[in-house]
Protein backbone atom coordinates (compact mmCIF):
# COMPACT_ATOMS: atom_id res chain seq x y z
CA UNK A 1 0.00 0.00 0.00
CA UNK A 2 1.41 3.64 -1.06
CA UNK A 3 2.53 5.57 2.22
CA UNK A 4 -0.52 8.31 1.16
CA UNK A 5 -2.99 5.43 1.62
CA UNK A 6 -1.82 3.71 4.84
CA UNK A 7 -1.84 7.50 6.25
CA UNK A 8 -5.48 7.99 5.03
CA UNK A 9 -6.22 4.48 6.42
CA UNK A 10 -4.55 5.34 9.81
CA UNK A 11 -6.27 8.64 10.15
CA UNK A 12 -10.07 6.60 9.97
CA UNK A 13 -9.00 4.07 12.35
CA UNK A 14 -7.49 7.41 15.02
CA UNK A 15 -10.67 8.53 14.66
CA UNK A 16 -12.27 5.34 15.66
CA UNK A 17 -10.20 4.94 18.56
CA UNK A 18 -12.13 3.77 21.93
CA UNK A 19 -10.87 2.95 25.00
CA UNK A 20 -13.06 2.49 28.27
CA UNK A 21 -10.41 2.74 30.94
CA UNK A 22 -6.57 3.89 31.67
CA UNK A 23 -5.06 0.40 30.42
CA UNK A 24 -6.58 0.59 26.94
CA UNK A 25 -5.89 3.98 26.40
CA UNK A 26 -2.07 3.57 27.14
CA UNK A 27 -2.11 0.41 24.35
CA UNK A 28 -3.80 2.80 22.05
CA UNK A 29 -0.84 5.17 22.59
CA UNK A 30 1.50 2.60 22.23
CA UNK A 31 0.31 1.24 18.99
CA UNK A 32 0.18 4.26 17.27
CA UNK A 33 2.67 7.29 18.85
CA UNK A 34 5.45 5.19 20.84
CA UNK A 35 8.73 5.01 19.21
CA UNK A 36 7.82 1.88 17.54
CA UNK A 37 4.34 3.51 17.05
CA UNK A 38 2.75 3.08 13.34
CA UNK A 39 2.57 6.82 12.94
CA UNK A 40 6.40 7.15 14.30
CA UNK A 41 6.94 4.49 11.76
CA UNK A 42 5.70 6.38 8.88
CA UNK A 43 7.45 9.46 9.92
CA UNK A 44 10.95 7.76 9.57
CA UNK A 45 9.37 6.20 5.81
CA UNK A 46 8.85 9.71 4.95
CA UNK A 47 12.15 10.56 4.85
CA UNK A 48 12.67 8.51 1.84
CA UNK A 49 9.68 9.85 -0.43
CA UNK A 50 10.34 11.93 -3.39
CA UNK A 51 10.96 15.45 -2.73
CA UNK A 52 8.22 16.53 -5.39
CA UNK A 53 5.54 14.33 -2.89
CA UNK A 54 7.19 15.61 0.59
CA UNK A 55 4.29 18.51 0.52
CA UNK A 56 1.25 16.95 0.46
CA UNK A 57 2.11 13.67 2.37
CA UNK A 58 4.44 15.88 5.01
CA UNK A 59 0.64 17.77 5.82
CA UNK A 60 -1.22 14.45 5.65
CA UNK A 61 1.22 12.80 8.38
CA UNK A 62 1.44 15.85 10.60
CA UNK A 63 -2.55 15.95 10.37
CA UNK A 64 -2.33 12.37 11.54
CA UNK A 65 0.04 12.74 14.56
CA UNK A 66 -1.99 15.53 15.62
CA UNK A 67 -5.12 13.78 15.50
CA UNK A 68 -4.05 10.75 17.28
CA UNK A 69 -2.75 12.91 19.75
CA UNK A 70 -5.66 14.90 20.00
CA UNK A 71 -7.62 11.76 20.36
CA UNK A 72 -5.84 10.40 23.01
CA UNK A 73 -5.89 13.44 25.47
CA UNK A 74 -9.57 13.97 25.02
CA UNK A 75 -10.29 10.38 26.01
CA UNK A 76 -7.85 10.77 29.23
CA UNK A 77 -9.70 14.12 30.37
CA UNK A 78 -13.21 11.96 30.15
CA UNK A 79 -11.43 8.92 31.90
CA UNK A 80 -9.69 11.04 34.66
CA UNK A 81 -12.94 12.93 35.05
CA UNK A 82 -15.28 9.90 35.47
CA UNK A 83 -12.83 8.33 37.91
CA UNK A 84 -13.45 11.83 39.50
CA UNK A 85 -16.71 11.66 39.36
CA UNK A 86 -17.00 8.42 41.65
CA UNK A 87 -15.35 9.08 44.03
CA UNK A 88 -17.64 12.08 45.09
CA UNK A 89 -20.76 10.01 44.43
CA UNK A 90 -19.58 7.47 47.49
CA UNK A 91 -21.27 4.68 45.13
CA UNK A 92 -19.88 1.87 46.65
CA UNK A 93 -19.53 -0.58 43.99
CA UNK A 94 -18.70 -3.59 45.68
CA UNK A 95 -21.66 -3.68 47.83
CA UNK A 96 -23.55 -6.44 47.08
CA UNK A 97 -26.86 -6.19 44.58
CA UNK A 98 -29.11 -7.77 47.24
CA UNK A 99 -32.30 -5.43 48.70
CA UNK A 100 -30.78 -4.44 52.62
CA UNK A 101 -32.64 -7.01 54.99
CA UNK A 102 -35.46 -5.25 56.24
CA UNK A 103 -36.01 -5.81 60.57
CA UNK A 104 -38.90 -6.99 62.32
CA UNK A 105 -40.95 -5.63 64.44
CA UNK A 106 -40.02 -7.17 68.31
CA UNK A 107 -43.08 -9.11 69.48
CA UNK A 108 -43.45 -7.59 72.99
CA UNK A 109 -43.81 -3.77 70.81
CA UNK A 110 -46.40 -5.25 68.59
CA UNK A 111 -48.46 -6.50 71.66
CA UNK A 112 -47.60 -2.88 73.40
CA UNK A 113 -49.19 -0.92 69.99
CA UNK A 114 -52.13 -2.82 69.81
CA UNK A 115 -53.12 -2.87 73.82
CA UNK A 116 -52.29 0.92 73.04
CA UNK A 117 -54.62 0.72 70.30
CA UNK A 118 -57.49 -0.93 71.63
CA UNK A 119 -57.34 1.79 74.52
CA UNK A 120 -57.18 4.59 72.50
CA UNK A 121 -60.14 4.11 70.58
CA UNK A 122 -62.28 4.68 74.14
CA UNK A 123 -60.23 7.61 74.87
CA UNK A 124 -57.12 6.64 76.25
CA UNK A 125 -53.65 8.30 75.62
CA UNK A 126 -50.31 7.33 76.59
CA UNK A 127 -48.03 8.41 79.58
CA UNK A 128 -44.39 8.12 80.31
CA UNK A 129 -42.35 8.06 83.12
CA UNK A 130 -38.93 7.04 84.62
CA UNK A 131 -37.14 3.67 84.95
CA UNK A 132 -35.46 4.80 87.80
CA UNK A 133 -37.68 5.85 90.18
CA UNK A 134 -37.89 6.98 93.74
CA UNK A 135 -39.40 5.12 96.66
CA UNK A 136 -42.01 7.78 97.36
CA UNK A 137 -44.08 7.49 93.38
CA UNK A 138 -43.05 3.67 93.21
CA UNK A 139 -44.19 2.38 96.65
CA UNK A 140 -45.25 5.86 98.98
CA UNK A 141 -47.73 7.33 97.25
CA UNK A 142 -49.43 4.21 96.23
CA UNK A 143 -50.76 3.29 99.87
CA UNK A 144 -47.60 0.25 100.23
CA UNK A 145 -47.21 -0.06 103.84
CA UNK A 146 -43.12 1.09 104.84
CA UNK A 147 -42.70 -3.03 106.00
CA UNK A 148 -44.50 -4.09 102.94
CA UNK A 149 -42.71 -7.03 101.38
CA UNK A 150 -42.51 -5.41 97.82
CA UNK A 151 -40.10 -3.54 98.82
CA UNK A 152 -37.30 -6.34 99.92
CA UNK A 153 -34.33 -6.15 97.97
CA UNK A 154 -35.36 -9.46 96.47
CA UNK A 155 -38.09 -7.36 94.70
CA UNK A 156 -36.88 -4.48 93.95
CA UNK A 157 -33.25 -3.16 92.26
CA UNK A 158 -32.25 -0.32 94.97
CA UNK A 159 -29.88 1.95 93.88
CA UNK A 160 -27.08 2.34 95.67
CA UNK A 161 -23.08 3.25 95.63
CA UNK A 162 -22.88 3.79 92.10
CA UNK A 163 -24.56 7.67 93.13
CA UNK A 164 -23.42 7.69 96.77
CA UNK A 165 -26.08 7.50 98.59
CA UNK A 166 -26.53 5.76 101.57
CA UNK A 167 -28.88 2.96 102.96
CA UNK A 168 -31.49 3.41 103.09
CA UNK A 169 -31.67 4.02 99.88
CA UNK A 170 -34.53 6.10 98.02
CA UNK A 171 -33.72 5.68 94.60
CA UNK A 172 -34.85 2.40 92.63
CA UNK A 173 -35.73 0.69 89.42
CA UNK A 174 -39.16 0.62 88.98
CA UNK A 175 -40.94 -2.64 89.82
CA UNK A 176 -44.02 -2.00 88.05
CA UNK A 177 -45.68 1.16 85.90
CA UNK A 178 -48.52 1.97 88.40
CA UNK A 179 -45.41 4.56 89.84
CA UNK A 180 -46.42 6.55 86.22
CA UNK A 181 -49.78 6.84 87.60
CA UNK A 182 -48.32 9.08 90.79
CA UNK A 183 -47.06 10.79 88.11
CA UNK A 184 -49.68 11.38 86.24
CA UNK A 185 -51.84 12.40 88.99
CA UNK A 186 -49.56 14.60 90.28
CA UNK A 187 -49.39 16.75 87.15
CA UNK A 188 -52.80 16.68 85.89
CA UNK A 189 -56.11 17.04 86.86
CA UNK A 190 -59.64 15.04 86.23
CA UNK A 191 -60.42 13.72 84.16
CA UNK A 192 -57.65 11.78 83.35
CA UNK A 193 -57.60 8.85 80.79
CA UNK A 194 -54.14 6.92 80.74
CA UNK A 195 -52.17 3.99 79.67
CA UNK A 196 -48.73 3.83 81.06
CA UNK A 197 -46.69 1.04 78.57
CA UNK A 198 -42.82 0.86 80.01
CA UNK A 199 -40.02 -1.72 81.45
CA UNK A 200 -39.92 -2.60 85.12
CA UNK A 201 -36.91 -4.22 86.65
CA UNK A 202 -37.47 -7.13 89.41
CA UNK A 203 -34.55 -8.97 91.30
CA UNK A 204 -35.83 -12.46 90.32
CA UNK A 205 -33.68 -15.28 89.39
CA UNK A 206 -33.84 -15.66 85.68
CA UNK A 207 -35.33 -18.76 84.21
CA UNK A 208 -38.17 -19.93 81.32
CA UNK A 209 -41.04 -18.16 83.58
CA UNK A 210 -39.22 -15.03 85.23
CA UNK A 211 -37.02 -12.42 84.53
CA UNK A 212 -35.24 -9.58 85.74
CA UNK A 213 -36.75 -7.24 83.61
CA UNK A 214 -40.43 -7.20 81.38
CA UNK A 215 -43.11 -4.77 80.37
CA UNK A 216 -46.42 -3.83 81.48
CA UNK A 217 -49.16 -1.81 80.49
CA UNK A 218 -50.76 0.26 83.00
CA UNK A 219 -54.35 1.82 82.54
CA UNK A 220 -56.01 4.74 84.88
CA UNK A 221 -59.15 6.36 84.69
CA UNK A 222 -60.09 9.40 87.07
CA UNK A 223 -62.91 11.64 86.84
CA UNK A 224 -66.79 12.10 88.22
CA UNK A 225 -68.43 9.07 89.54
CA UNK A 226 -66.57 6.19 87.96
CA UNK A 227 -67.47 3.29 89.06
CA UNK A 228 -66.24 -0.69 88.99
CA UNK A 229 -68.74 -1.32 86.52
CA UNK A 230 -66.95 1.12 84.19
CA UNK A 231 -63.80 -0.98 84.84
CA UNK A 232 -65.54 -3.52 83.95
CA UNK A 233 -66.57 -2.88 80.67
CA UNK A 234 -63.41 -1.57 79.78
CA UNK A 235 -61.48 -4.51 80.42
CA UNK A 236 -64.30 -6.70 78.56
CA UNK A 237 -64.04 -4.62 75.69
CA UNK A 238 -60.51 -4.85 75.58
CA UNK A 239 -60.72 -9.00 76.13
CA UNK A 240 -62.70 -9.11 72.77
CA UNK A 241 -60.40 -6.71 71.26
CA UNK A 242 -57.41 -8.47 72.15
CA UNK A 243 -58.33 -12.19 72.10
CA UNK A 244 -61.54 -12.28 69.69
CA UNK A 245 -65.51 -11.67 70.65
CA UNK A 246 -66.13 -15.31 71.97
CA UNK A 247 -63.45 -14.42 74.80
CA UNK A 248 -64.73 -14.26 78.53
CA UNK A 249 -64.19 -12.43 81.75
CA UNK A 250 -63.90 -13.24 85.18
CA UNK A 251 -63.15 -11.19 88.05
CA UNK A 252 -61.47 -12.39 90.98
CA UNK A 253 -61.04 -10.71 94.74
CA UNK A 254 -57.56 -9.62 95.45
CA UNK A 255 -55.46 -7.57 97.52
CA UNK A 256 -53.79 -4.25 95.82
CA UNK A 257 -52.16 -1.92 98.30
CA UNK A 258 -53.25 1.02 95.67
CA UNK A 259 -56.82 -0.22 95.08
CA UNK A 260 -59.90 -1.23 97.41
CA UNK A 261 -61.61 -3.11 95.75
CA UNK A 262 -59.28 -5.32 94.04
CA UNK A 263 -59.30 -7.77 91.52
CA UNK A 264 -57.42 -9.95 89.30
CA UNK A 265 -58.80 -10.46 86.14
CA UNK A 266 -59.26 -14.17 84.21
CA UNK A 267 -60.13 -14.65 80.62
CA UNK A 268 -61.71 -18.08 78.74
CA UNK A 269 -57.97 -19.88 77.81
CA UNK A 270 -57.82 -18.65 74.29
CA UNK A 271 -55.80 -21.79 73.48
CA UNK A 272 -58.56 -24.64 74.79
CA UNK A 273 -61.66 -22.66 74.47
CA UNK A 274 -62.34 -22.37 77.88
CA UNK A 275 -62.53 -26.58 77.87
CA UNK A 276 -59.48 -26.93 79.80
CA UNK A 277 -55.87 -27.91 78.67
CA UNK A 278 -52.14 -28.08 80.06
CA UNK A 279 -51.65 -23.84 79.22
CA UNK A 280 -54.67 -22.95 81.71
CA UNK A 281 -53.86 -26.26 83.55
CA UNK A 282 -57.28 -27.55 83.16
CA UNK A 283 -59.26 -24.68 84.78
CA UNK A 284 -60.41 -23.20 80.95
CA UNK A 285 -59.22 -19.72 82.43
CA UNK A 286 -56.20 -17.83 82.62
CA UNK A 287 -54.81 -14.90 84.90
CA UNK A 288 -54.47 -11.94 82.47
CA UNK A 289 -54.38 -8.67 84.90
CA UNK A 290 -54.78 -6.95 88.17
CA UNK A 291 -56.94 -4.09 89.04
CA UNK A 292 -59.28 -1.89 91.04
CA UNK A 293 -60.84 1.39 92.06
CA UNK A 294 -57.91 3.69 93.26
CA UNK A 295 -57.92 3.36 97.03
CA UNK A 296 -59.18 7.07 98.42
CA UNK A 297 -55.38 7.29 100.13
CA UNK A 298 -53.85 7.28 96.90
CA UNK A 299 -56.12 9.78 95.46
CA UNK A 300 -55.41 12.08 98.12
CA UNK A 301 -52.03 11.42 98.16
CA UNK A 302 -51.66 12.83 94.96
CA UNK A 303 -53.71 15.86 95.90
CA UNK A 304 -57.02 14.76 94.02
CA UNK A 305 -60.01 15.10 96.43
CA UNK A 306 -61.36 11.51 96.94
CA UNK A 307 -64.70 13.00 98.12
CA UNK A 308 -65.25 13.96 94.57
CA UNK A 309 -63.27 11.84 92.22
CA UNK A 310 -63.26 8.42 91.81
CA UNK A 311 -61.05 6.17 89.64
CA UNK A 312 -60.31 2.74 88.08
CA UNK A 313 -56.69 0.81 87.64
CA UNK A 314 -55.50 -1.74 85.56
CA UNK A 315 -51.94 -3.33 84.88
CA UNK A 316 -50.85 -5.94 82.82
CA UNK A 317 -48.18 -7.36 81.70
CA UNK A 318 -47.05 -7.17 77.99
CA UNK A 319 -45.26 -11.00 78.27
CA UNK A 320 -47.99 -12.31 79.32
CA UNK A 321 -50.41 -11.36 76.57
CA UNK A 322 -47.82 -12.03 74.22
CA UNK A 323 -47.52 -16.00 75.27
CA UNK A 324 -51.20 -16.18 75.00
CA UNK A 325 -51.34 -14.24 71.80
CA UNK A 326 -48.32 -16.16 70.15
CA UNK A 327 -48.02 -19.23 72.57
CA UNK A 328 -44.21 -18.30 73.48
CA UNK A 329 -43.52 -20.49 76.12
CA UNK A 330 -39.58 -19.28 77.54
CA UNK A 331 -39.96 -15.86 78.33
CA UNK A 332 -36.13 -15.51 77.31
CA UNK A 333 -36.40 -15.71 73.83
CA UNK A 334 -37.65 -12.17 73.79
CA UNK A 335 -35.10 -10.65 75.33
CA UNK A 336 -32.50 -12.92 73.56
CA UNK A 337 -33.00 -11.33 69.62
CA UNK A 338 -32.20 -14.66 68.10
CA UNK A 339 -33.33 -13.79 64.13
CA UNK A 340 -34.45 -17.10 64.22
CA UNK A 341 -37.54 -16.42 66.67
CA UNK A 342 -37.59 -12.62 65.77
CA UNK A 343 -38.09 -13.54 61.72
CA UNK A 344 -41.32 -15.27 62.76
CA UNK A 345 -43.24 -12.41 63.55
CA UNK A 346 -42.62 -10.88 59.95
CA UNK A 347 -46.24 -11.19 58.76
CA UNK A 348 -47.94 -9.71 62.33
N1 LIG B 1 -48.82 -3.05 89.80
C1 LIG B 1 -49.35 -4.39 89.82
C2 LIG B 1 -48.22 -5.39 89.64
O1 LIG B 1 -47.17 -5.00 89.20
C3 LIG B 1 -50.38 -4.58 88.74
C4 LIG B 1 -51.62 -3.80 89.01
C5 LIG B 1 -52.63 -4.35 89.75
C6 LIG B 1 -51.75 -2.52 88.56
C7 LIG B 1 -53.79 -3.66 90.03
C8 LIG B 1 -52.91 -1.81 88.81
C9 LIG B 1 -53.93 -2.40 89.56
O2 LIG B 1 -53.12 -0.57 88.40
O3 LIG B 1 -55.07 -1.71 89.80
O4 LIG B 1 -48.39 -6.52 89.90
Amino acid sequence: MALKERVQDLLAQVNDMKAANAEELEALRIKYLSKKGEITTLFTEFRTVPNEEKRELGQLLNQLRQQAEGRINEMREQIVNSQELLAKSQLDLTRTPDPIDLGTRHPLSLVREEIVDIFSRIGFTVAEGPEVEDDKHVYGMLNFAPEHPARDMQDTFFIEKEIGIQKPTDVLLRSHTSSVQTRVMTSQKPPIRVLCPGRVYRNEAISARAHCFFHQVEGLYIDKNVSFADLKEALLYFAKEMFGPETQIRLRPSYFPFTEPSAEMDISCNICGGKGCAFCKGTGWVEILGCGMVDPNVLEACGIDSKVYSGYAFGMGVERIANLKYRVKDLRLFSENDVRFLRQFESC
